[in-house]
């Protein structure tokens, strides 16, 4: 699940630097404990069957008390490593930007293998999503810290994988900065990084790996939910497993459902109430009802058959004209912030990837591609 660089280069232990935390809480290990003898982590951010097919790398630059350089974020051991220390050389220079940036340079790749080996060729969309989830958490952390996300997608992304020291592996999907440019130039770098495994074998099918050498990178704004997220929001976030019969209040439905009802560009939302409340049960686009009744059977059987939506709420399904990664990372990135809405309002979510793509469309009457779905509820406490 997490790359490693060798121990002998210099890191920062998370907690260390007080500057460092908004990094930190981009990608954090927030709950471990045993299964089968091995330790199960599950991060800040969600990840389809929990096997995060992505690494995350940070370019530093001007912060008082950190080296600048570029580091690997290595979330399983709570660590910054640092691959390449800058000075009048940077990642700016790759990325179509004549000067120098303070602040943070974030770059995302795709880890696909982590993933196919067991969703076989599903996993690309795994992929993309997980990696929409990642962006959103960068920008939640960031926007905590009173930063702004800027995304870049103007840039020779083979360039980029070629000096990231990226294999046949690792494919870059996004980047992302927060900071103030300087006037001082940037200079290019003389070297690549260092090549490092992202998994300890891989067998990554040709199939996928052309898809996501060619894949496009994270080109739009993502879409943003106006919640008021705390550190212990997103240190605390789950997925949910387990929903009760009892409904959500008319508060929390009001509150989910005017920002499901909304026009998320290019991402189009259909929303499915289950449980009689602020409005009748049935399947709505934005707020025109289409079909009234009670669905939740089908639903759970769209959703290959996973029973515990069957008490959920409401459950959304996010859609686009076509298919892209770009798109893909969009709805991640929404999802992500979602989550972490119902999170601060005291109710649960689960990102839901395993559907049936045909019946879906069939069902929602619609010729748009199914990107993602997320279930909203009362998560029980008692799972018995
Ligand atoms: C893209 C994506 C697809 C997912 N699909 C499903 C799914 O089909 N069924 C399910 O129960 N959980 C699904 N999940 C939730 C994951 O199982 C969950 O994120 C993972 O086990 C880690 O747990 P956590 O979210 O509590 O950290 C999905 C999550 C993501 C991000």
């Amino acid at each position: 699940m997490f790359k490693h660089y060798p121990s002998f280069l210099f890191r920062y232990k998370y907690g260390e630097n007080p500057a460092l935390l908004p990094i930190e809480l981009c990608r954090i290990v927030t709950s471990t404990h045993n299964s089968a003898n091995q330790p199960y982590m599950q991060l800040n951010t969600p990840s389809a069957g929990n096997l995060h097919p992505l690494e995350l790398y940070v370019q530093i630059r001007g912060i008082k008390g950190v080296l600048s350089g570029i580091y690997h974020v290595n979330a399983g051991e709570d660590v910054l490593v640092l691959i390449k220390e800058i000075e009048s050389d940077g990642l700016e220079s790759l990325l179509g930007m004549q000067k120098r940036m303070n602040g943070f340079i974030f770059v995302l790749s795709s880890v696909a293998f982590r993933a196919e080996w067991k969703y076989a060729k599903r996993a690309v969309r795994y992929c993309y999503l997980d990696i929409g989830h990642q962006i959103g958490a960068i920008d939640t952390s960031l926007r905590l810290h009173g930063q702004e996300m800027t995304i870049l997608s103007d840039f020779d992304a083979e360039a980029l994988n070629e000096f990231m020291g990226f294999g046949a592996d690792e494919f870059v999907a996004a980047v992302m900065t927060s900071g103030v440019m300087s006037s001082k130039s940037v200079q290019n770098f003389k070297q690549n990084l260092m090549h490092v495994c992202p998994s300890d074998y891989s067998e990554l099918s040709d199939y996928t790996r052309e898809l996501v050498a060619k894949c496009e990178i994270l080109k739009s704004d993502i879409i943003k939910v106006a919640s008021k997220v705390q550190e212990s929001d997103i240190l605390k976030r789950r997925s949910s497993r387990f929903f009760d019969t009892e409904a959500l209040s008319q508060t929390q439905q009001k509150h989910l459902l005017s920002h499901l009802s909304q026009e998320h560009y290019p991402l189009s939302c259909f929303t499915i109430v289950l449980k009689d409340g602020v409005l009748k049960r049935g399947v709505y686009r934005n707020k025109i009802l289409l079909k009234e009744g009670d669905f939740s059977q089908q639903i759970v059987s769209l959703l290959v058959d996973q029973s515990f939506v069957k008490n959920a709420d409401i459950i959304t399904v996010l859609c686009s004209k076509y298919f892209s990664s770009n798109k893909l990372m969009q709805a991640g990135a929404f999802g992500h912030a979602l989550y972490l809405d119902a999170q601060v309002n005291g109710f649960g979510c689960s990102g839901i990837g395993a559907f049936y793509d045909k019946k879906m469309q069939d069902f929602l009457a619609t010729d748009e591609c199914i990107l993602y779905v997320l279930a909203f509820g009362v998560e029980k406490k008692d799972k018995k």
